[in-house]
């Protein structure tokens, strides 16, 4: 078995599982039900992340067909069903470190901000925040309009559904951060960036390279946005030698 993750919590979650040629699933997912009490279904990966929404193909091989789960992390809840949007729990670490950097009274945009969990998380921890966040895919909206409800959150952060490339135009110069969180294309929003961030603002941009071309990326990023510094933080591993990074780009 090529691993698992879980999304719930303590009353009910879902296992997400990678199970190779050969492999008897049925019986790899009554493990995992019998070690994990709270996992309720279990999903088979069947394809990559594709597409603009970034989803993948399941296929259900144990338990309940209602896959709509509250994850809970630092405190906070997240309504979502892994078969309709994006989400990865592994990435809540990262999530942490973001909402760490903000400082009272930040107005932030989110790009690419799914069910928006780094948004909920920023204002869990700065309730003084004010966050845009778009996202293009209308089942993420929903469900990150249902986390803004259950986190208690209205007021602080604003969901917009569109794409960035046309809704980044309704701002200028106003945002003290800008987090673009598409690792295999953000840079191709840098221009909507530069045109929303502040003078002395911070734009973190997530990317995925190799381990020995990350800091010339990063360099030659900087030069081309005339950043005044920047710093780089490996997020999770991605293949071998290749991770998901975190460029962190003061303007
Ligand atoms: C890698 S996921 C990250 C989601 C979320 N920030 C998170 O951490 O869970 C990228 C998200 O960007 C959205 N997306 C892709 N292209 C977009 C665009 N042009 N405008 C707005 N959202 C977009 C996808 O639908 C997806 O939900």
């Amino acid at each position: 078995m090529g691993g698992y993750e879980i999304i719930g919590n303590r009353d009910k979650a879902i296992a997400i599982v990678e199970i190779e040629k050969g492999e008897n699933s049925k019986k790899i997912a009554e493990d995992i039900m019998n070690k994990h009490k709270n996992v309720k279904t279990v999903l088979k990966k069947m394809s990559e992340r594709k597409g603009v929404i970034r989803t993948r193909s399941y296929r259900i091989i144990c338990g309940n067909k209602d896959t709509k789960v509250v994850h809970i992390e630092y405190g906070y809840r997240l309504f979502l069903d892994p078969r309709k949007v994006y989400f990865s729990p592994r990435e809540g670490t990262e999530r942490q470190r973001l909402a760490s950097l903000v400082q009272k009274g930040e107005k932030i945009m989110l790009m690419f901000a799914g069910i928006g969990p780094i948004a909920v998380a920023i204002a869990k921890k700065q309730p003084d925040v004010e966050i845009v966040a778009i996202e293009i895919n209308q089942d993420a909206v929903k469900y990150m309009k249902k986390n803004i409800e259950i986190n208690k959150l209205q007021g602080k952060i604003k969901a917009v559904l569109g794409d960035v490339k046309k809704e980044a135009k309704k701002y200028s110069k106003e945002f003290d951060r800008i987090i673009m969180p598409l690792p295999h294309k953000s840079e191709l929003f840098l221009d909507e960036a530069l045109d929303c961030i502040k003078p002395n603002g911070w734009i973190h941009l997530y990317v995925i390279r190799g381990e020995e071309e990350i800091q010339e990326v990063a360099q030659d990023i900087a030069k081309k946005i005339n950043a005044k510094k920047f710093f780089i933080k490996k997020v999770l591993p991605y293949a071998p030698r290749v991770n998901k990074y975190c460029i962190d780009l003061m303007l």
